[in-house]
């Protein structure tokens, strides 16, 4: 296994929500030397600094102010979370039969079958009053194998194999126990933050598969892995991000929560969390916001379908990412991706100057595709802005296939990226 898919495999693991990823990311951040900054005190940012802001502890944005003179902002988004089920408040149910049960609510569009008959666990946060009575958030992870959502035998179901639909109130309820009192999944989240009982005052948990990321293929040219959509774009541009050099614009790695339930969060990329934190850097250090973001171009970087196997037919005839065939430039008339033909020509070469293969992404024509983040954070602050992914099998399945090469060809080209001296003419024309 090559150390990029090793590490990938490592932080999927350590992050089975997004305040989990916002946590290992602040981690890494401060390994390299990045300071934590709270939003509610004003900040005095100073030349050379590297920095990073956290919202609702699920989104992160980081950056370098430049120690020379900066134009625009070179920027990468990508989303922290991934179509999971959520523990509602009273969240057990006592029978039939000596079963417990949790009653859950889906958390984005997955695909339903995955997600039975595989070993799952819980995790997320929980608010917890300390012994001087702040309120205080706290991250758990129950961390073993807890729960199960049983199929129903084929004896019982004679239709199972021909669509019989799932629904999520009767099909998708976990299993927790057997002769369990209720009451166990609260003094189970309690165990995991360290309180008693009484002082667990809320929690938000979510259901996560354990099964760690593996390497398939005759000649391993695969990978499957829980959460793919989107850590892989989190993992490989965090990676490109720190792995970049000064060149003159400021560099800003973004990620939101909530991509998977339409962005429309505080957190989110339908949120002020970009656009405030680029007016204050521009206040900080003395700029113009609208001029430095007509200078700047993002990147938003969300997985993107590879040709399936079996259902070719659902891909474009021309437009059609095949695995390991590098970063993929995603485009719709609809504007659903935010990639315009200059934003996709500035990309496409920054990667062939990094020696990166790129490829390029339309919908069939009568399919509506997807839509991710570039499009709406630019509702809030317009850059210019390419849309870009990784190919990738089985998008919102809870165990995803893609490339085993796509990882490294994204952390070349997002180095190069931040590395780019970009400069914005004014009349669309752009120096790289
Ligand atoms: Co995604």
């Amino acid at each position: 296994m090559s150390d990029t898919n090793r590490l990938l495999f490592d932080f999927i693991r350590r992050s089975p929500t997004p305040f989990h990823v916002v946590q290992a990311l602040s981690e890494r951040l401060q390994a390299a030397g990045y300071i934590p900054l709270p939003e509610t005190v004003s900040w005095q940012l100073q030349p050379g600094g590297a920095y990073y802001v956290t919202r609702n502890g699920s989104s992160l944005i980081a950056f370098r102010i430049p120690s020379g003179d900066w134009s625009g902002f070179l920027i990468t988004a990508s989303h922290s979370d991934s179509p999971t089920f959520q523990v509602k408040e009273n969240g057990e149910l006592a029978g039939p039969e000596g079963y417990l049960r949790l009653n859950t609510e889906p958390y984005g569009g997955m695909l339903m079958a995955p997600w039975l008959d595989r070993p799952l666990s819980l995790a997320g946060r929980v608010a917890v009053r300390l012994a001087d009575g702040t309120i205080a958030s706290r991250l758990v992870d129950l961390d073993r194998d807890l729960l199960v959502i049983p199929s129903v035998a084929i004896h019982l179901r004679r239709d199972a194999n021909k669509g019989a639909a799932l629904d999520p109130k009767t099909d998708l309820v976990p299993l927790l126990g057997l002769d369990q009192p209720k009451g166990c999944l609260k003094k189970l989240a309690a165990q995991a933050a360290g309180v008693e009982e009484q002082d667990l005052l809320s929690t938000e948990l979510f259901l996560y598969l354990r099964q760690t990321g593996t390497v398939l293929g005759a000649g391993g040219e695969l990978i499957a892995a829980p959460r793919l959509d989107d850590l892989q774009c989190v993992y490989g541009c965090l990676e490109g991000f720190l792995q970049s050099r000064e060149q003159g614009c400021l560099p800003l790695y973004a990620v939101f929560d909530n991509e998977e339930v339409g962005s429309a969060t505080k957190q989110g990329a339908d949120s002020t969390f970009l656009s405030d934190i680029l007016r204050r850097i521009c206040a900080a250090s003395g700029r113009d916001l609208p001029a430095a973001a007509a200078a700047s171009l993002m990147l938003s970087a969300d997985n993107a379908h590879a040709v399936h196997p079996n259902h070719p037919e659902y891909a474009d005839t021309d437009n059609r990412p095949r695995l390991n065939g590098g970063v993929v430039i995603k485009r719709t008339a609809s504007q659903r991706y935010a990639t315009d033909g200059l934003s996709a020509a500035l990309f496409s070469e920054i990667c062939r100057r990094a020696q990166v293969p790129v490829q390029h992404l339309t919908n069939r024509s009568d399919l509506p595709g997807g839509s991710t983040l570039g499009n709406i954070a630019n509702t809030h602050v317009s850059l210019p802005t390419a849309d870009i992914g990784l190919p990738q099998l089985a998008m919102h399945s809870v165990y995803e296939t893609a490339g085993a090469a796509d990882t490294d060809y994204l952390i070349r080209a997002v180095a190069a990226f931040y590395s780019t001296p970009l400069r914005c003419s004014g009349d669309g024309t752009y120096r790289i």
